[in-house]
């Protein structure tokens, strides 16, 4: 798929994300303002069946007539004998319970003009319920002033928005599992492509590497096969090293192939043995010096160690210090200019090897120990290889209870250090 394709997906998926969250958030409203205005229904219903009571109970033989306090003004007093305080303060519990409305009010009688009030609740509340939205009028018990009475919660809006906060959180909750979800599908959509390749790579590579030797021993051959060119012994010396030659290096591809595949099955067995590190170590300089003094380049050789007498793999570890030593011949663009060091630390041998190469980036130090991984350059690799060496050299190492470690920086060189232990605990390793 190509990579417009991609983003214009993931940002239509990113845009309907958002769209599913504000439609929420609108839903979320719109309910609560729902359960606000069912509330304010049934309130007023409520409100409104008192004052009927009231007004039903007026004719009522036998009620005892509300006593206004000595220090009653006359209007007071008129008001409050026509609108009992006591009575309309039962009823309203009684009809506030029969709709079940259970949360705490206040109350209160008041002229809405003059803002004067006559009964109910006092104090710094008193202003609420002068200003609250749940009143009716009591004109039908009084008829000489405009009264109302008017009603108070004081924890309204937090009763309210408690109602629907479940909801908000099992919403939020699916929102981020569809959110974590759609980023955990593009991330590993992202990770599958990249694999894929990867492999590409990897056989392009496999079938360049191939193809070079083979061609080289069938023209060999063929000479071989001319009569012609069967007169000198010489001349048929040299096609035969040449067959010979090639047919190793094939020999070492397809063995480098091969033992990768027993990594991965981890099947691969450890032959522990006590050697010279040093010695080891020397081979594989010398088996690179000629190479590198051939481009006028520099190795150099510091057996710093005291310790250097190893119990482990002597073949896996000399794969791996030539595999290292390959790789910074390999990646130093022109003279190679090259120092491996041993020294002692923590009770382990660290075998490091300083390169002034070419670098690897920051974030592509992280993905080198990964198989088949090599970084990126662009279209064409100029250097071969089919990104096993690193993956082998961590795998053996940390089958040796050791570790790898990479400094580099772009264009001006790296450094990796194996650390592994002078003692391998077990005797025999399988993976
Ligand atoms: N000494 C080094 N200097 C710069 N880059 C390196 C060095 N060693 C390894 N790399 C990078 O790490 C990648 C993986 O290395 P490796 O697994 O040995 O694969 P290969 O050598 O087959 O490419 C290489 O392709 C290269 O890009
Ligand atoms: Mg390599």
């Amino acid at each position: 798929m190509k990579k417009s394709t991609i983003a214009v997906i993931i940002s239509l998926a990113a845009l309907a994300l958002i769209g599913i969250i504000i439609i929420q958030v609108y839903w979320m409203r719109n309910a609560l303002k729902l359960q606000e205005e069912l509330f304010d229904n049934s309130v007023s219903v409520t409100m409104k069946s008192v004052v009927n009571r009231m007004f039903d109970e007026r004719t009522t033989p036998g009620l005892e007539p509300f006593v206004c306090s000595p220090d009653c003004d006359h209007r007071t007093q008129q008001i409050l004998s026509a609108i009992n305080p006591i009575r309309l303060d039962s009823l309203m519990h009684e009809e506030f319970d029969g709709m079940e409305i259970t949360r705490q009010y206040v109350w209160g009688v008041f002229d809405p003009s003059t803002r004067t009030f006559f009964a109910g609740e006092r104090g710094n509340r008193t202003n609420k319920i002068l200003t609250s939205g749940h009143r009716v009028s009591l004109s039908c018990l009084y008829k000489s002033e405009q009264l109302m009475l008017g009603v108070y919660f004081p924890n309204e809006s937090d009763v309210l928005i408690w109602k629907i906060v479940p909801w908000m959180i099992v919403s939020l909750v699916f929102v981020l599992v569809v959110a974590f979800a759609f980023s955990f599908m593009i991330f590993s959509f992202m990770r599958q492509k990249k694999l894929s390749e990867i492999k590409s790579d990897f056989v392009n590579n496999m079938t360049h590497e191939l193809k070079t030797p083979i061609s080289t021993i069938s023209l060999a051959s063929e000479m071989l096969l001319n009569p012609i060119n069967m007169v000198s012994e010489e001349k048929t010396r040299k096609y035969a090293r040449m067959i010979f030659d090639e047919n190793q290096r094939l020999q070492q591809q397809v063995d480098q192939v091969l033992q990768i595949s027993v990594l991965e099955q981890g099947t691969f067995k450890l032959d522990l043995t006590n050697f010279n590190a040093h010695t080891i170590i020397d081979q594989c300089v010398t088996r690179f010096e000629l190479a590198i003094k051939n481009t006028n380049g520099t190795i150099r050789f510091h057996p710093d160690a005291h310790d250097f007498q190893l119990n482990a793999d002597v073949n896996h570890f000399q794969n791996i210090v030539c595999n290292l030593l390959d790789n910074a011949v390999k990646y130093s663009s022109g003279k190679a200019d090259i120092t491996v060091t041993t020294r002692n630390e923590d009770g382990m041998l660290v075998i490091g090897l300083v390169d002034k190469g070419i670098g690897i980036s920051h974030d592509n130090q992280k993905m080198i120990f990964e198989k088949l991984y090599r970084v990126p350059t662009g279209n064409r690799h100029d250097v071969k290889g089919f990104g096993l060496g690193l993956y082998y050299v961590k795998t053996i190492t940390e089958a040796l209870n050791g570790k790898v470690k990479v400094r580099s920086e772009l264009n001006k060189g790296s450094v990796f250090e194996v650390f592994l232990p002078l003692n391998v605990s077990v005797a025999t390793y399988e993976g």
